[in-house]
């Protein structure tokens, strides 16, 4: 659901989402990140619905009006379910590689309390290599259930999924049988947070210090379209690109993901668009050509004063 408000469209506005992902069906409705209140239901029927709803599971309606970010209510229920998503998740943010881009990070800065009020011991798995390209750390999953739906969805053969119930829920380590499949790469790019990510780029650099680039190659399994995290001419990472939802544009193969670590693998395109409100685009030389003739004008005022 796509929500409008006087000077804001789309992304400024939508509801935040941790399990829904526009191209994985099914997804939603496990997480209440999204929560709204509609103030009306419909012309036919423009009665409010009494509670706040998951808006990524609610049909829309002609002439619905729903009320995200201006009412109170919502604002506050939002906390609520930041502070049930953080009761086990660790924050261990300095240490992770999603910092930077991590979803809950984001939420818990917008809606979440400065404390924890939790008392209770907190569970702890044990990190698990899942094949010699992806780690999970079952600690920092906050069940959205994403992955799930790529094995389902994008990989042949899916062999893994929740097991257990309530508070013991795990994601199955069954997760390793998958990892023989070409896509089983994209569950790190889905995954919201720090449970699976990239062994090839663990602990090798802070998000932010790396340079995003737009890049492609000719791929037999995939459309090759990446972008590329670089260090000076070091390629750290391989990841698909992002659309302007943070969502996978295409999902790549892991010949692309994990084997091209070379400039040379790549024809480079262009410095990849990063949000101007994320963490990775401060000083990022995307804009450095605006900043210097800003500069230059700034200078010739100051001189001609
Ligand atoms: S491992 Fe990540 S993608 Fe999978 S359910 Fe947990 S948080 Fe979601
Ligand atoms: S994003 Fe709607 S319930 Fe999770």
């Amino acid at each position: 659901m796509i929500v409008e408000q006087k000077g804001y469209t789309g992304e400024d506005i939508a509801p935040p989402t941790m399990c829904y992902y526009s191209k994985l069906k099914t997804s939603g409705g496990y997480c209440r990140t999204c929560i709204v209140k509609v103030t009306k239901g419909s012309t036919a029927n423009p009665t409010p619905m009494p509670k706040p709803v998951a808006s990524c599971r609610t049909a829309v309606m002609d002439g619905m009006e729903v009320v995200n970010i201006t009412s109170p209510e919502v604002l506050e229920a939002r906390k609520g379910v930041v502070e049930f998503l953080l009761i086990n998740h660790p924050l261990d943010c300095p240490i992770c590689d999603q910092a930077g881009e991590c979803n809950l990070q984001d939420l818990g800065y917008e809606h979440g309390l400065a404390k924890t009020r939790y008392e209770f011991e907190r569970r702890t798995f044990d990190k698990i290599d899942i094949g010699p390209h992806i780690k999970l750390h079952m600690t920092r999953c906050i069940m959205c259930f994403r992955c799930i739906k790529v094995a389902d969805q994008i990989t042949d053969d899916r062999s893994h999924g929740m097991i257990f119930r309530g508070d013991a829920s795990e994601i199955s380590t069954y997760i390793e049988n998958v990892i023989d499949n070409d896509f089983s790469g994209n569950v790190i790019d889905v995954c919201p947070v720090g449970a699976l990510t990239d062994r090839t780029f663990r602990f090798k650099s802070r998000v932010w210090f790396a340079k995003p680039m737009d890049a492609h190659r000719d791929c037999k399994k995939c459309s090759g379209k990446v972008a590329i995290w670089l260090k000076g001419e070091e390629v750290l990472r391989v990841t698909s690109r992002k659309d302007r939802w943070g969502e996978a544009e295409e999902w790549i193969c892991n010949e692309c993901r994990f084997e091209k670590k070379h400039t040379s693998d790549w024809v480079i395109e262009k410095p990849t668009h990063i949000d101007r409100h994320s963490v990775i685009s401060q000083n990022h030389y995307e804009n450095l050509k605006d900043l210097k003739l800003d500069i230059g004008k700034q200078q010739k005022q100051l001189e001609t004063k």
